[in-house]
């Protein structure tokens, strides 16, 4: 029996060209000394702490709805562009909570890759520019990089019960890096650190 007066029918206004949601209930800034612990050089972002100012990484936009089975949670992502060392600037990553949860990236603004991978070890990465969407299947992890210029911006929708676990990745990280080589985005195995 589904609880009409749960939630309410509503709708959100969205900034499709510089990628932010109008009026959001809530959002999340990540700065570059929130992401202590996750570069493959953290002396060159003590370097960007320090000397540039402590940039922002990347900002989530939300209106959250209940976390309840059969509401679907979205938000506005939108990734500023860099390089930590020789390594693009990236979110966090996280499983979902909820394993049996998967999660839709459409991607608006930008260019940039999605690093997803399972608890056994699977590590694969998936374009994200302008018109793509990215499918991250129940199970899979996932981070995402800018390698581009200018900010990367998705919209993503996923179950509202789905939850985050942000710790699994903070201690494990991925098999995979997404490094400037050659001028160019690279994945590079992690596994050599
Ligand atoms: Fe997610």
């Amino acid at each position: 029996m589904v609880e009409p007066d749960a939630v309410r029918p509503f709708g959100v206004e969205i900034d499709l060209q510089n990628g932010r949601m109008l009026r959001p209930e809530r959002t999340t800034v990540r700065r570059a000394s929130d992401m202590r612990g996750y570069y493959a050089d953290p002396g060159a972002l003590e370097r960007l702490i320090e000397e540039g100012d402590n940039p922002v990484h990347y900002e989530v936009f939300e209106t959250p709805v209940p976390e309840t089975p059969g509401n679907l949670m979205y938000c506005i992502s939108a990734l500023q562009p860099g390089l930590v060392g020789q390594e693009f600037f990236m979110t966090k990553g996280h499983y979902h909570e909820v394993k049996e949860t998967a999660e839709l990236y459409l991607c608006l603004k930008g260019q940039g890759l999605m690093l997803m991978k399972t608890e056994t070890g699977d590590c694969t990465a998936e374009a994200m520019a302008r018109g793509r969407l990215v499918y991250v299947p129940p199970g899979w992890a996932h981070r995402s990089a800018n390698t581009g210029a200018e900010t990367l911006v998705s919209f993503c929708v996923y179950p509202a019960e789905a939850g985050h676990n942000y710790g699994d990745i903070e201690q494990e990280g991925f098999p995979k890096r997404v490094l400037r080589v050659n001028g160019r985005p690279e994945l590079v195995s992690a596994a050599a650190e």
